[in-house]
């Protein structure tokens, strides 16, 4: 059985991100999406939050599972019997990060592979930090999130602005 991870922060999951998830799970028996924690980055919605917002606009998917997990990918990877881990492409500016972080990976356990799919050109300017900027603004964050997600993600940051 072929199982693929799609690793991310999802801080929130975006359109880009669902045509991404829907395409690879097509080339694969079990997709697991999996909320990771990127150390670089300083997350707005906390990993229960990332992990139930992407559970709402999933939903029950045959062969997808959304899970989380606190370490390095590969070793999620051995945990679950996965093989491949799958990341989209945006633009050429996201390669070189991506081959270094694919590089890194095979040399921590070489049975494992990096399949990037080019995201749809709709998405190739879309980023989750963009929708956390337009939501902060009030902006129209329903043009680049699932209808499931945009009410949680305008609650968010009502009270981010009510704590401030
Ligand atoms: N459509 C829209 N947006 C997309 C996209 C798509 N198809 N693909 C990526 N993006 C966006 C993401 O939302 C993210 O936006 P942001 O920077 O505004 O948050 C950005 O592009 C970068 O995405 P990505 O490169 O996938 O980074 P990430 O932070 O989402 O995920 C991890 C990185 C979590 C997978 C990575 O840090 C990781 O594997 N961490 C675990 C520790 C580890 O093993 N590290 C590697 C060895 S050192």
């Amino acid at each position: 059985m072929s199982i693929f991870v799609y690793p991310g922060s999802f801080d929130p999951v975006t359109n880009g991100h669902l045509d991404i998830i829907d395409r690879a799970s097509k080339l694969c028996d079990h997709l697991i999406v999996a909320v990771l924690t990127n150390s670089g980055k300083c997350p707005v919605f906390d990993r229960e939050e990332r992990l139930s917002l992407l559970q709402q606009v999933m939903g029950e998917r045959e062969n997808i599972e959304i899970r989380s997990f606190d370490g390095l990918l590969v070793h999620f990877m051995e945990e679950v019997g996965a093989t491949t881990i799958v990341k989209g492409l945006r633009a050429m500016s996201d390669f070189e990060y991506e081959m270094q972080m694919a590089l890194i990976n095979k040399h921590l356990n070489p049975a494992v592979e990096t399949l990037f799919m080019m995201a749809d050109t709709q998405y190739s300017f879309l980023s989750s930090s963009a929708v956390r900027e337009l939501a902060r603004h009030g902006g129209p964050v329903e043009d680049f999130v699932p209808e499931g997600a945009v009410e949680a993600i305008r609650r968010k940051f009502k009270h981010k602005d009510a704590g401030q």
